[in-house]
């Protein structure tokens, strides 16, 4: 394939979420014994629901029988069942009851596409696997998941604009001072400054030149393992209580095209009466502001068009925006080059 045609092919997958990445499918809330739930990502409907052991399942949303969706129907024994004539399958896809045809040979059968899960701090993360159809590797996720002395709250949002849109907000800390500065601490700091990138783990930082401490300075985009989310810290006064600055740890996961699923956890390093504290402080008092703060970014990044990168006219500050750019390309083409050589396999 010729580079230019290769390369817009590659933007185009980008731009529809990659696969072969886990992503954050629901809060775990969302996922009710004995409910079952749909959900669109990266443009593909499933059906999530629990098994007999609370084990999050999901499925694509289609019944092999004749096509019904599947989250019309209920959760019967562990399995997802349709409402139309009771087939039932599992988590893997594969039927496994055919109530209404005794010894029917559908049963047993792997009919439908099955998605790993796994669940971690209030959330559930789905594998959406590449063209190859590979086994969900492990799942990179941020340590301050495992660390017990971190407390988070996690919150999400629909957002009308393309995944992209959002990630690459993250990765411009420029605009904090600028689209944030009536929010509770981001008034702060240097207006004008430089940016610069270095590597971080699976990833880079991308990191305001000339202040510390003060505003959203930095920002480490994780965009080259298993998942892909962003770490921030906005520093809090003493008046914002214990646990050092407020970090913000943000998954985006595309619906399609045009909308995006944001999981966004706030925390602190916090433990015994400080995270009591904690807890109290974010649900009486901080909740309410950084909603407010992912509301400015919602309003505005809805309000830009996706074409817009065909005519931007970029500078110094937006080295973060191109190095990510820059990567969901050549994380692209890998998928279209292996798709290409298996089917000349
Ligand atoms: S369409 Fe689902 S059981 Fe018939
Ligand atoms: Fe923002």
């Amino acid at each position: 394939m010729e580079t230019a045609t290769l390369d817009a092919k590659a933007d185009a997958l980008a731009a529809r979420g990659l696969p072969g990445l886990w992503y954050v499918a629901a809060k775990s809330v969302q996922l009710r014994s004995d409910e079952v739930l749909s959900i669109t990502a990266l443009g593909r409907k499933l059906v999530l629901w629990r098994d007999g052991a609370g084990r999050a399942q999901c499925v694509e949303d289609f019944c092999p029988h004749r096509g019904a969706p599947l989250s019309r129907g209920e959760v019967i024994d562990g399995h997802i069942a349709c409402r139309y004539h009771g087939v039932a399958l599992d988590g893997t896809g594969t039927v496994v009851r055919v109530p209404a045809m005794p010894n029917c040979p559908l049963e047993g059968k792997h009919a439908i596409q099955g998605y790993e899960t796994f669940e971690a701090r209030d959330a559930v993360f789905i594998y959406i696997p590449t063209a190859a159809g590979e086994a969900a590797p492990p799942i990179d996720l941020p340590y301050e998941f495992t660390d017990p002395n971190w407390e988070g709250f996690l919150c999400s949002g629909l957002w009308d604009c393309n995944y992209q849109l959002a990630a690459e907000n993250t990765a411009d800390p420029m605009h904090g001072i600028y689209l944030h500065a009536d929010s509770f601490t981001l008034a702060y700091g240097e207006r004008e400054d430089l940016v610069r990138i270095d590597p971080a783990d699976r990833g880079f930082i991308i990191t305001r030149v000339a202040q510390t401490d003060q505003n959203f300075d930095w920002c480490h985009v994780t965009c080259e393992g298993s998942t892909n989310f962003i770490r921030l810290d906005i520093p809090y006064p003493a008046a914002g209580g214990p646990g050092g600055p407020f970090r913000v740890l943000g998954f985006m996961t595309p619906i399609d095209e045009h909308s995006t699923r944001i999981f966004f956890w706030r925390n602190r390093q916090v433990s015994g009466i400080a995270r009591e504290a904690w807890r109290f402080l974010f649900r009486a008092f901080f909740e309410a502001r950084h909603w407010e703060v992912l509301e400015q970014d919602r309003e505005m990044l809805e309000d830009v068009p996706y074409e817009a990168r065909r005519r931007e006219m970029l500078y110094q500050h937006d080295a973060g925006v191109v190095r990510l750019r820059r990567i969901w390309r050549e994380r692209a083409k890998q998928l279209l080059l292996a798709e290409q050589k298996d089917a000349a396999e």
